[in-house]
């Protein structure tokens, strides 16, 4: 078991690759916080891990909600003890729009959702792991943050997953000697509904980028934020982990 025992908050748990790290740490020992706008998706992911081991507690809100990122770590502390892990994750794409036609309110939006919330979550999760002299961050970034990888009208986006990759690693810096490990993990193209699900278009378009003609499934995402999260990676920190199918090494 790579997380017996560690307790984790999931954001952006109600669907794609949230859900399926939820359930893969849950059958790794993880006890989980799982976080998202959606209640009713929370409450049954909740429900089903709890069926196997009761190891999962839920609570709905917005990640942008400073108040929230502190909940979700108070619930972590009175539900289990304390806070090991948190897989920040929850993003939005936005609007894909060449800039000049892009409008101020989607850039706003865009970065509070993918990199204020982010640190409002690292705000709120590294006083509570100071407190237990051990813990692992990882952040969704994204292979559009680092590579672009031909995805047109992403400039809000690129920037937000970018910002991460910079929190991440000034993170890294200022508390490795706190024994708190922050990275970001940049997934490819991945099969979820933010990625194109339901859009086979779309889909046929973003496996085309990649060498391996193909987008990742959500459980090929949760195994890397797995081995993040995990002491397996116990001398990784500050780290942008590439997980992209190929898509950022691509010749154009
Ligand atoms: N799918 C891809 O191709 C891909 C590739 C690289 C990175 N990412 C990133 O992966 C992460 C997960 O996305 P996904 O592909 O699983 O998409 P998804 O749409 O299935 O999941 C997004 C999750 O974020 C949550 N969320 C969005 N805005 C929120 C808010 N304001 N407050 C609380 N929760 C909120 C949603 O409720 C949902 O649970 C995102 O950060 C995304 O940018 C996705």
């Amino acid at each position: 078991m790579e997380l017996e025992n560690k307790t984790i908050i999931v954001t952006g748990a109600s669907s794609g690759m949230g859900a399926a790290a939820a359930k893969l740490f849950a059958s790794e020992g993880a006890n989980l916080v799982l976080g998202a706008r959606r209640g009713a998706e929370l409450e049954a992911l909740a429900a089903s891990i709890n069926k196997a081991d009761d190891r999962a507690v839920f609570l709905a809100g917005d990640v942008r909600d400073a108040g929230y990122a502190a909940a979700l770590v108070d619930l972590a502390g009175k539900a289990f003890g304390g806070l090991d892990g948190a897989f920040n994750n929850a993003g939005i794409v936005g609007e894909m729009q060449p800039v000049p036609d892009m409008a101020i309110d989607n850039w706003t939006d865009v970065m509070s959702v993918n990199l204020t919330a982010a640190f409002l979550a690292a705000k709120a999760q590294i006083p509570a792991m100071k407190a237990r002299g051990r813990g692992s961050i990882v952040f969704t970034s994204s292979f559009v943050g680092f590579s672009n990888g031909g995805m047109p009208g992403m400039g809000a986006y690129a920037a937000s997953k970018a910002g991460l990759i910079g929190l991440a690693r000034s993170l890294a810096s200022d508390h490795a000697a706190e024994g708190i490990r922050v990275n970001a993990l940049l997934p490819g193209g991945t099969i979820t509904p933010a990625g194109g699900e339901g859009d086979p278009a779309a889909l046929e378009f973003i496996a085309g980028l990649h060498p391996m003609k193909r987008m990742a499934t959500p459980v090929e995402i949760a195994q890397a934020a797995l081995f993040l999260l995990s002491d397996r990676s116990s001398f990784m920190t500050g780290s942008p982990m590439i997980a992209d199918g190929g898509v950022s090494v691509r010749l154009v």
